[in-house]
């Protein structure tokens, strides 16, 4: 006769901290996409669970000021933004990669930061938490331009970056801003820039 034991299951569950990545240009493999992508690669080392949010493959539309968030904290506009949400509150980390246009972060980044204008509703009228318990998220900002630096060439897409995070209950930890990259990948001969880039992703959240 065969007697059959019990097998004892052991159950392991690792909880990975997460970084969303959200790239902010309309165009793909530029270089702030490039940089970005260098910064993930240094955030795989650390065991960290990455999120990609490419804002030009979404359909996002700007906020409205419909006031609809006030009621419970939720933007009522039906679309993408919607499953992006959650992934924000879940961030232990956040990167934000933009072009500069006009002194400022891409359109398209812009639409997206603006709908979290929800947020700013849950925080400031709702007096809800953003996250559980109140956590706070490291955020970090890449941004990319033409120019040379001159005065102020980051001034307000960084004023942006930090008003985004502070809703978000997100601490700025801080930027890589890089002149002088006018034409796709010209970002690939700047090997200090991709280095940063790299080390930033790395050390922005520990596993
Ligand atoms: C609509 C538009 C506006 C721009 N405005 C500026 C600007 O104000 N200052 C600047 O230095 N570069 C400006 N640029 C250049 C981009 O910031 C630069 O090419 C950047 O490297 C693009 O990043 P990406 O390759 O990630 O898209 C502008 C480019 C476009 C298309």
């Amino acid at each position: 006769m065969l007697l059959c034991e019990p097998v004892a299951h052991e159950c392991f569950i690792i909880i990975m901290k997460k970084l969303v990545c959200i790239f902010g240009s309309p165009r793909n493999d530029g270089n702030s996409d490039i940089l970005l992508n260098n910064a993930i690669k240094g955030a795989e080392t650390s065991g960290v669970y990455v999120e990609k949010v490419i804002i030009r493959d979404l359909k996002i539309a700007p906020c409205n000021s419909c006031g609809g968030c006030r009621e419970k904290g939720v933007c009522v506009i039906d679309d993408d933004m919607q499953r992006i949400y959650s992934k924000l509150v879940d961030a232990d980390g956040i990167i934000v990669a933009s072009p500069i246009y006009f002194m400022g972060v891409s359109a398209q980044l812009k639409a997206f930061i603006d709908r979290c204008q929800a947020f700013w509703a849950r925080k400031y009228i709702l007096n809800l938490p953003i996250r559980e318990g109140g956590r706070i998220a490291n955020g970090f900002f890449i941004a990319t331009a033409a120019r040379n630096a001159g005065e102020g060439l980051f001034t307000g897409a960084v004023k942006t970056i930090k008003a985004f995070f502070h809703v978000l209950d997100t601490k700025y930890e801080g930027e890589i801003l890089c002149s002088g990259l006018e034409e796709k990948g010209a970002v690939d001969n700047r090997q200090e820039l991709l280095q940063q880039a790299y080390k930033a992703g790395k050390q922005l959240i520990k596993a």
